[in-house]
């Protein structure tokens, strides 16, 4: 049975995208099906990209409201999907317990650093800042801290010689966009 799957994103969605992809055409095809993209910001892009493979997308704006108020109205609204998991690309919150413990093990972050290294905001510009000839990327999953979860895989980025901050972001996300797909299928396919 493919799993049920809800991809919450802020912005661009360029991963939710590369998951559509594998999950229509590519690794995860036999594996997933996404039904609902959900953002917590009006203007994220990736809601018209989202629509354009005919996929349902709604937006619950976060601002404005208490973390815990905001995470229960999207428990309460994600629970008639019936989902196996909660893809995490680029979804630029701090989720509570409350909505971990309905998703137990079930929800699943991509971060674009080591994160044994570099936690929280700013992965890039930190690989940028320190001149790193090199940084990884990790997808994990959640739980009550931030970042802290049970490792899936990490995988690594070169940044020889990489000039900008926009050049260690798009040689991070190219990496990021295979490698998400990836994890998710090793993990789609012990379970
Ligand atoms: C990606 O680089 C992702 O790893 C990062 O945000 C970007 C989203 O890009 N996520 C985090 O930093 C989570 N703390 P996208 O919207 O184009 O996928």
């Amino acid at each position: 049975m493919k799993k049920r799957v809800a991809i919450l994103i802020s912005g661009h969605g360029s991963n939710m995208e590369a998951i559509i992809k594998n999950s229509r055409n590519g690794i995860l095809k036999d594996h997933c099906e996404i039904v609902l993209v959900l953002s917590n910001r009006e203007n994220a892009e990736g809601l018209q990209i989202a629509s354009s493979y005919g996929i349902e997308t709604i937006c619950i704006i976060s601002k404005g409201k208490k973390r815990e108020d905001y995470d229960l109205e999207l428990v309460s609204f994600l629970k008639q999907y019936e989902l196996d998991y909660i893809i995490l690309a680029g979804f630029m919150r701090i989720l509570s317990s409350a909505f971990i413990k309905t998703f137990k093990n079930r929800i699943i972050n991509i971060h674009p650093a080591d994160t044994d290294k570099f936690k929280g905001l700013g992965a890039y510009e930190w690989a940028f800042n320190n001149r790193l000839d090199s940084t990884k990327i990790t997808v994990h999953f959640v739980d009550n801290g931030v970042d802290t979860g049970k490792v899936i895989g990490k995988c690594n980025v070169d940044l020889k010689d990489a000039k900008t901050l926009s050049e260690v972001k798009n040689r991070g996300l190219k990496v990021e966009h295979k490698f998400y797909s990836e994890m998710l299928e090793k993990v789609f396919n012990e379970k």
